[in-house]
């Protein structure tokens, strides 16, 4: 596996690759990698010939009273978990090459990124944008594969991506769960043993929520029995529960072709997001 971290080098890298005919699968990350992360390795590693993985604590992307100092980091774990993956390349630039002082440039989706985490995270997605936009070109990727633990990145990051006609696919992989549902997430690790039991409410209520609409429960009152249930869970600071088309985000109050079930749930500090994507069909 190669290692790079300055951004000539990887240019120069990806540019000799796509010359070779190579295609180029990318996974950006934040790293401390866990399972939903590798899992993005499976998803385009049959369709590109080479995988990389960017590793890349995006200091852009964080607000001042958030978790950027705390974020947590282990570079050495995260390469050797790569590398077992069978990821070719690991990129990971330094902060202050990526956003040195004097950069002026910012590309930012609006409308999708104002709602949801949009709504508490003020200039979280530009932050997400900008940083992606740039690695797309340093890494010049075919495809790049994002979570759909972040759904609403994944939809605001698609809209980017056909917006400026950027030249690659996106595709999108499904939530991994640890074994009792809570969905894989860095910042699992920095929950206390009762909250890591309490945080089982995101993914237990959208368990529920998902089974009361099949048995024709109609939204509202599915998803005032979820927030009921999270409510009620000692230490969980409900943040929101909503329904919205997908890929649109517009709230709705009934079930569209494909709605989006998202919550996001603070533990003592920890911020937890879940969500289900419903497909209905008419
Ligand atoms: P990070 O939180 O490290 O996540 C990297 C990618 O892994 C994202 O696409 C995310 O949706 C996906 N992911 C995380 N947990 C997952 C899970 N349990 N199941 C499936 N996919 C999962 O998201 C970011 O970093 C950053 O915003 C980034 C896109 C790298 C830009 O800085």
């Amino acid at each position: 596996m190669e290692r790079i971290s300055n951004i000539q080098e990887m240019q120069k890298r990806a540019t000799e690759l796509r010359l070779q005919g190579k295609k180029i699968g990318f996974v950006p990350t934040m790293g401390y990698l866990h399972e939903g992360h590798l899992s993005l390795v499976d998803a385009v590693r049959k369709s590109c010939d080479v995988l990389v993985m960017s590793i890349f604590v995006n200091p852009t992307q964080f607000g001042p009273n958030e978790d950027l100092d705390t974020y947590p980091r282990d570079i050495e774990r995260d390469e050797a978990l790569a590398k077992e993956r069978g990821v070719d390349i690991v990129f990971y630039p330094h902060a202050e090459d990526m956003f040195p002082d004097g950069s002026l440039t910012w590309v930012n989706v609006e409308k999708i990124t104002e709602v949801l985490c949009g709504a508490s995270r003020a200039g979280h997605f530009r932050g997400v944008t900008t940083v992606l936009t740039k690695l797309i070109n340093i890494l010049k990727p075919h495809e790049m594969v994002m979570g759909q633990k972040d759904a609403q990145q994944a939809a605001v990051v698609t809209k980017m991506v056909e917006d400026l006609n950027m030249d690659l696919d996106v595709i999108v992989a499904p939530i991994v769960r640890e074994d009792d549902g809570l969905a894989m997430s860095s910042r699992n690790t920095r929950l206390s043993p009762e909250n890591r039991k309490q945080a089982l409410v995101l993914s237990r209520s959208l368990k529920d929520l998902k089974k009361e609409l099949n048995e024709g429960l109609d939204l509202k009152s599915a998803l005032e029995n979820a927030r009921q249930k999270i409510e009620l869970t000692a230490n969980a600071q409900l943040e929101y529960l909503e329904a919205r088309r997908y890929p649109s985000l517009e709230l709705t109050d009934r079930l569209t072709d494909r709605t989006l079930i998202a919550v996001a749930v603070k533990f003592a500090g920890v911020r937890l997001i879940d969500n289900i994507l419903v497909k209905h069909e008419k």
